[in-house]
């Protein structure tokens, strides 16, 4: 793997960004859903990102750009006035790319793009057991400030919801 840039994700990035989505929806707890999505959702979603304002941010490999190694996003954390200044983000990394400095690239570059925005405070909401994730966001100077219990399930397991949130 070469050297990797972080960038706005375009369509050309969809299918790597639904590889990885369906990887952590097949074999992780990081999206509560099992099933899997497609391209075109994808697209879509991006989309949908993109005109409300948001980013979508791809980490790619500057020899074959269309690789997608990981990304990232945010949008609205709540759809109340109240709750403007706030986003819910999150980050995904291929399983192959993991831990080379990825997520903290994407992480890091979706809290300037924030910043950038005027927004005040960064939400992420990680499966409890999800070490990783949680140390991620730690290392980043995301602070553990509650875990809703037993608000979600998969695969036959009830899950607990921790939020890891940032003053930016
Ligand atoms: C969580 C995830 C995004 C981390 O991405 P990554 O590129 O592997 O992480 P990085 O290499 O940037 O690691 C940054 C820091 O996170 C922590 N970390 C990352 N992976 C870890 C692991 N498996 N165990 C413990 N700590 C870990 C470490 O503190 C690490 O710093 P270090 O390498 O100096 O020790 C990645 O594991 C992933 O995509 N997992 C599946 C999907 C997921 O859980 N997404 C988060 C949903 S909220």
């Amino acid at each position: 793997m070469g050297k990797v840039s972080i960038i706005d994700a375009t369509d050309a990035h969809a299918a790597g960004i639904t590889a990885i989505f369906n990887h952590a929806v097949r074999n992780t707890f990081s999206i509560w859903s099992e099933t899997e999505t497609t391209e075109e959702l994808r697209r879509g979603w991006m989309a949908a990102r993109r005109l409300a304002g948001f980013p979508v941010l791809a980490a790619i490999d500057v020899d074959a750009p269309d690789r997608v190694l990981g990304y990232g996003s945010f949008g609205v954390f709540r759809d109340f006035p109240g709750y403007v200044k706030t986003v819910e983000h999150s980050v995904y990394v291929a399983p192959e790319a993991q831990r080379r400095g990825i997520g903290a690239a994407i992480l890091g570059a979706l809290m300037m793009r924030a910043r950038a925005m005027g927004m005040e405070t960064m939400v992420g909401a990680v499966d409890s057991s999800n070490a990783a994730s949680i140390a991620l966001h730690e290392k980043a100077g995301f602070e553990l400030q509650g875990t809703l219990k037993s608000v979600g399930r998969k695969f036959g397991k009830r899950l607990d919801l921790a939020f890891l949130v940032k003053a930016l």
